[in-house]
């Protein structure tokens, strides 16, 4: 008898524990969002040696956004071509990786409000002086991070030879070893890259305005209302700007 009630005991045990949903009432920790993005991207997501985490403007923007639906935030890490099939194969619940709301990803995925305003600008060596502007690049050899609306762009230059990285941080190290001559990438993001003391000048206008939004499985519009209402609430109440102006430096436009 006892016996028995001892078997009945641990198989118990070991059936909750199996499922560990079963072995305790959800806490807020159970509520995990797996976020997705490509952290060769600063200053939106990028590898902090020195904390050994990823950090960005997009990393606290999500976080905050997170904190606010009681979600706990994990990010993966992964190529930003990735991004969108991770998402529709369920591996991660949404993306932040400046990803830019453009009509053909619309098809594919689900995008919250936009929140920030960006644009792309040509990058070239600090002593060129042919490069002027995008119209010079006719013929020349760009690099670009591959799946990005940089890379779209320089597809459609007459002649050019595009040179396509897993990443931005492996264009711009090729853009500094001189093995292209310019590149095209988000304003941003060349900007701060030029900001920590890297050799290069950008040239002409800024093109395409583009908004970054965060992207969400197609159909889940539960999430993604949830996140525009969230997005909504840190813009009112000094959240948003507050991490705006610790990774930007000034009030958001
Ligand atoms: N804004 C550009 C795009 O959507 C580039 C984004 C790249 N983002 C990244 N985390 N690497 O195509």
């Amino acid at each position: 008898m006892f016996k028995r009630t001892l078997l009945a005991a641990v198989s118990a045990t070991l059936l909750i524990s199996s499922f560990p949903s079963l072995a305790k009432t959800p806490t807020i920790d159970d509520k995990i969002l797996r976020v997705g993005t490509d952290s060769s991207f600063a200053p939106f997501e990028f590898l902090s040696v020195e904390e050994n985490e990823f950090v960005g403007f997009d990393i606290d923007m999500i976080k905050a956004i997170g904190k606010d639906l009681g979600y706990k935030v994990v990010v993966q890490n992964m190529g930003f071509d990735a991004t969108i099939p991770a998402l529709q194969s369920g591996i991660v619940d949404v993306v932040v990786a400046g990803m830019s709301i453009t009509e053909p990803r619309k098809k594919a995925i689900n995008f919250s409000d936009p929140y920030y305003t960006s644009g792309l600008i040509v990058l070239v060596q600090e002593n060129n002086t042919t490069i002027k502007s995008i119209d010079d690049l006719v013929g020349k050899k760009i690099g670009v991070q591959i799946g990005t609306t940089g890379m779209f762009k320089a597809e459609k230059i007459p002649g050019a030879t595009v040179v396509n990285f897993a990443n931005a941080s492996e264009t711009f190290l090729e853009f500094d070893n001189g093995g292209v001559e310019a590149v095209i990438q988000d304003y941003p993001v060349v900007a701060y890259y030029l900001s920590q003391n890297k050799k290069g000048k950008m040239v002409g206008e800024k093109m395409d305005a583009e908004d970054y939004g965060i992207a969400i499985k197609k159909g889940n519009d539960e999430l993604t209302a949830q996140i525009n209402k969230s997005l909504a609430k840190i813009k009112a109440n000094g959240e948003y700007a507050r991490i705006y102006k610790k990774w930007f430096g000034t009030e958001p436009k």
